[in-house]
């Protein structure tokens, strides 16, 4: 076999087969094929794409490409979740135990935040001690005892995609959607939880700005899952503006602390309910959607969720004095409010601007290895739809450096869009592939 002919092939808008994936993928993961090969195929599959039985082919060898965990030590029917990323979104420390306090297994593996998008990982190491290192028995045995665990990412956790993302990256050929969909559905395959719920964010702070791409990378993902054999569904979500109120680390824990204490914002909740929801029917613990959400409501109110997550963040290393005192968590030292100059309802709030403001913070990493500063971050006080008049203040910056915080401070205004008539509703959930 030659990766010419593959090119070639391709380029002619041919049909590849999965001798052919598998051939790529694994050469070019050892480094017997060059960049340039690569970067020639990814390019003819821009322009020519790929149907379901290479889109499934592709995902699976990238995700043999490395270590598959091996969760069969977890009883029951484990529920994994994944996002597509945005700016404030917190969920998962909401959601996870929710489920968890229902008794469904939640095994879950996080990354780490990069740009204007922030991760669970970094989220959760606001708790001091906290440990996301897990060994796979370690993960596997809390799982067990206290349904829910959270580790980072295995470094051998598909390599191969790892290769062939950085490629594409440098390469314009990130934005093709079976390229997308079989990215991300290979790690979350070597995740290799039994039931996958994905959010697919779309608005202007997400990966996916328009709603009907959003819906394709949906649904050409549970295409994958189930062709894969797993149990899957996604739900499209808004990120026309931040979710809930707070951007950046120790901020946002505090509000998923807020939210687990019954208390959270509207928008936040209508996301954590609606995956939640599928979580808990995917796990076979309702019939009904009404009913699943039902019960999640339950783990508010009766504040089981929120022990729930006390019990995890001791599990992994830390206090659950952190949970019941969040004040303890870390603060930037300086305060700064942002200040409204228009009469007017607020129309947007650019969230990709807002997360960008929390990385001029020291909030968000440039590089994979940059260090961040898990205290700083920004409080919206007013969000879409809101009346503000001037000389209020829409948000609050928390800040270690006041260079940097007058840095925030200009994109914060920037972010802010006010008009003079009132805003009409925008729905969280744009929809639900199944
Ligand atoms: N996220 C991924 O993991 N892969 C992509 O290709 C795009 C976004």
């Amino acid at each position: 076999m030659r990766m010419y002919d593959i090119i070639n092939r391709k380029k002619r808008g041919e049909h590849l087969s999965r001798e052919e994936i598998q051939f790529m993928v694994e050469g070019y993961t050892k480094g017997d094929i060059p960049d340039y090969q690569v970067s020639a195929l990814m390019m003819a599959i821009c322009f020519q794409g790929m149907d379901e039985e290479e889109t499934l082919h592709l995902t699976l060898t990238m995700k043999d490409s490395g270590e598959v965990l091996d969760l069969s030590e977890i009883e029951g029917i484990k529920v994994d979740k994944h996002s597509t990323g945005g700016v404030g979104d917190k969920t998962s420390l909401v959601l996870a135990p929710m489920v968890a306090a229902l008794g469904i297994p939640v095994a879950k593996m996080s990354g780490r935040g990069l740009g204007h998008t922030g991760g669970t990982i970094d989220k959760l190491e606001c708790f001091p001690g906290f440990s996301t290192s897990l060994s796979k028995e370690q993960f596997c045995r809390n799982v067990n005892q206290i349904k829910m665990a959270i580790m980072g990412q295995t470094a051998n956790l598909a390599p191969a995609d790892k290769k062939l993302y950085s490629l594409r990256d440098v390469t314009a050929t990130v934005d093709q959607l079976s390229l997308i969909a079989s990215s991300i559905m290979s790690k979350k395959l070597a995740a290799n939880a039994d039931a996958i719920v994905l959010d697919v964010k779309t608005g202007n702070g997400a990966f996916m700005k328009k709603e009907e791409d959003a819906f394709a990378l949906a649904k050409e993902m549970v295409k994958i899952g189930k062709n894969a054999g797993k149990q899957i569904s996604a739900v499209i979500t808004d990120m026309d503006q931040p979710l809930g109120n707070a951007v950046g680390n120790s901020l946002e824990v505090k509000e998923a602390i807020l939210s687990l204490n019954g208390i959270g914002p509207k928008d936040l909740m209508d996301v954590v309910y609606a995956l939640g929801t599928e979580m808990v029917l995917a796990a076979g613990k309702a019939e009904t959607p009404k009913d699943a959400r039902d019960m999640l409501v339950q783990t508010i109110k009766e504040k089981t969720a929120l022990d729930k997550f006390a019990e995890f963040v001791t599990a992994q290393g830390s206090d659950k004095r952190f949970v019941y005192q969040p004040e303890l968590l870390p603060t930037g030292k300086f305060s700064l409010q942002v200040l409204n100059t228009e009469e007017g309802y607020v129309s947007h709030i650019q969230a990709e601007e807002i997360g960008l403001a929390s990385l001029a913070l020291g909030g968000g990493r440039l590089t994979k290895d940059s260090e961040i500063d898990l205290s700083v971050g920004i409080l919206l006080h007013k969000k879409r739809g809101e009346p503000v008049h001037p000389g209020e203040a829409v948000a609050t910056i928390f800040a270690n450096d006041m260079e940097k915080a007058k840095e925030a401070y200009g994109k914060i205004v920037h972010a802010y869009q006010i008009q003079p008539e009132p805003v009409a509703v925008v729905h969280m959930i744009k929809g639900i592939v199944r």
